[in-house]
C-alpha cells in the first residue's frame, strides 16, 4: 500500500476508535442519568474510589528515581534492551558475589518460576506443602506434563520442613518453598530453612520463592541465595512487584548455578522477554534503599491497622511478615465475604483450595486500608 495512504487509513482508524469509545463513554454517562458521573474504567489501575487490596501489589510505587528512569528509557523505547539487561544482571550478581551467569531476567518472576516449573518437569514432579503461590507450577498439570504432590496441610497453616524432606522420593526432581510464604504471610525460621535447602539439594533442585523477602524485618537472613554461591542447586526467584511497586512493569528475576540458568532459558526466559522501561525502573531502585524503607513502614502500620480491626470484631489473622494477612474468618465463607467487600468498593481475595474460611488482605494505601477496616463491620453485620 502508498505509505502515505496507509498512514492516513490508520490515522482515520485511530481517530474512529477514539470516537466509538468517547460515544460509548457518553452513552453511559446519559444511561447512568444526571445524579452520576460514570467514570470510565481507567486502563492502568484501580477506578477512583475502590481499595484494590487483592492482589499484593505496593501503590506506593514506582519511587521517584523508577519513574524518573522509566521516562528516559521510554524514549529510547525504539532499542532492544541487551545492554539494560546486562546492567540489571550484574548489579544482581554483584550484590550477591555471584556472577550474571547465576542470574537470569523475566517478565515478572512468574516468567522465571514458570521456567523453572516446567524444567522440573522433564525429569519428576514438583513437591510443595498444601498451600503455596503455585499460580506457575500449575503450569505442569495444564501441560499434562508433569504433577504437583502436595503435603497434607498442618492446623498451624505453618511449613512443615521435615516431612517436606521426608517426602522427597525419586519421582520429585524439584520441591518448591514459597518464604515468606503467599497467602499465608508467615516467614520459615532462617536456619531450618538453610539446613532444611542444603540437604534437599543433594535430593532434587530447591526452588525458594523469595517473592516477599524484602518486606521481612531482615532480608540478608532471610534469604537462602547465598547457598547457591557455596554450590548447592538450589534456585531463588525475587521480583520487582512487590516492594519495589513495580507489578505492573514485570521485572523479575532468578539466581541458580549457571548450567541451571542456561537449562531454564530454553522455556521462555532471556533479555526477549523484557523492556526498556520496566528494566530502566528496576535499575533506578534496585539499592533505593529509603524508598523500601517507606513502603516498609506503611505495610507496617497497615497491618497494625487491620490487626486492630479485626480483634475489635473477634477474629483474628496469620502472624504476617509481608504486605497481605490471611484472616481467619471462624464461621464466614470467604468467597461471600469477597463478594460482601465488593459492595463496599473493596477488592480482596476469595477462598483458596478449600481454606473456605480464610480470606487474603493486601495492604494497600492506608486510606484504602481504612476502606477494609469501616466495611468490615458493615460486612460482618450482614453476614451475621
Ligand atoms: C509468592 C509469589 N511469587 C511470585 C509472584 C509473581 O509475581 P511477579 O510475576 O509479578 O513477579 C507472586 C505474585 O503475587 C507471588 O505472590
Amino acid at each position: 500500500m502508498h505509505k502515505s495512504l496507509s498512514r492516513r487509513l490508520f490515522l482515520q482508524g485511530t481517530t474512529a476508535g477514539v470516537s466509538a469509545a468517547l460515544a460509548a463513554t457518553s452513552t453511559a454517562s446519559l444511561a447512568a442519568g444526571a445524579k452520576e458521573i460514570v467514570q470510565p474504567t481507567p486502563l492502568y489501575g484501580p477506578p477512583p474510589g475502590v481499595a484494590k487490596l487483592n492482589a499484593n501489589e505496593n501503590p506506593y510505587g514506582p519511587s521517584p528515581a523508577a519513574l524518573k528512569a522509566m521516562m528516559e528509557a521510554s524514549q529510547k523505547g525504539a532499542y532492544y534492551v541487551y545492554d539494560s539487561v546486562m546492567r540489571l544482571k550484574t548489579m544482581i550478581a554483584e550484590r550477591h558475589g555471584l556472577t550474571p551467569e547465576h542470574v537470569t531476567l523475566g517478565s515478572g518472576s512468574s516468567a522465571g518460576l514458570a521456567a523453572a516449573a516446567i524444567t522440573a518437569a522433564q525429569t519428576g514432579n514438583i513437591l510443595g506443602p498444601d498451600l503455596f503461590w503455585d499460580t506457575t507450577s500449575r503450569v505442569v498439570e495444564i501441560q499434562s506434563i508433569g504433577a504437583i504432590k502436595r503435603l497434607p496441610k498442618l492446623e498451624s497453616l505453618a511449613i512443615d520442613l521435615d516431612a517436606m524432606y521426608n517426602a522427597i522420593d525419586d519421582s520429585i526432581s524439584m520441591v518448591q518453598v514459597t518464604n515468606p510464604n503467599n497467602p499465608t504471610g508467615m516467614l520459615i525460621n532462617p536456619q531450618a530453612m538453610r539446613n532444611f535447602c542444603i540437604k534437599a539439594s543433594k535430593k532434587c533442585t530447591v526452588l525458594a520463592d523469595e517473592a516477599y523477602n524484602e518486606l521481612t524485618d531482615n532480608s540478608d537472613l532471610n534469604t537462602v541465595i547465598p547457598l547457591v554461591k557455596d554450590g548447592h542447586d538450589i534456585i531463588v526467584a525475587r521480583t520487582f512487584s512487590k516492594i519495589y511497586g513495580l507489578a505492573g512493569m514485570r521485572v523479575g528475576y532468578l539466581i541458580a548455578q549457571p548450567e541451571k540458568i542456561e537449562q531454564m532459558e530454553k522455556y521462555g526466559l532471556g533479555w526477549y522477554g523484557l523492556n526498556q522501561a520496566g528494566l530502566a525502573a528496576a535499575i533506578a531502585c534496585y539499592e533505593d534503599q529509603r524508598f523500601m524503607d517507606y513502603s516498609r513502614a506503611k505495610v507496617l502500620e497497615g497491618r497494625e491497622m487491620v490487626s486492630a480491626a479485626l480483634k475489635e470484631h473477634g477474629l483474628s489473622a496469620l502472624p504476617s511478615v509481608t504486605n497481605f494477612m490471611f484472616v481467619n474468618l471462624g464461621e464466614l465463607n470467604a468467597e461471600k465475604f469477597r463478594a460482601e467487600m465488593a459492595k463496599e468498593n473493596v477488592l480482596i481475595r476469595g477462598i483458596y483450595r478449600d481454606y473456605t474460611n480464610w480470606s487474603r488482605v493486601s495492604m494497600g494505601h492506608l486510606d484504602d486500608v481504612e476502606k477494609y477496616t469501616a466495611a468490615l463491620p458493615k460486612v460482618l453485620h450482614r453476614m451475621s
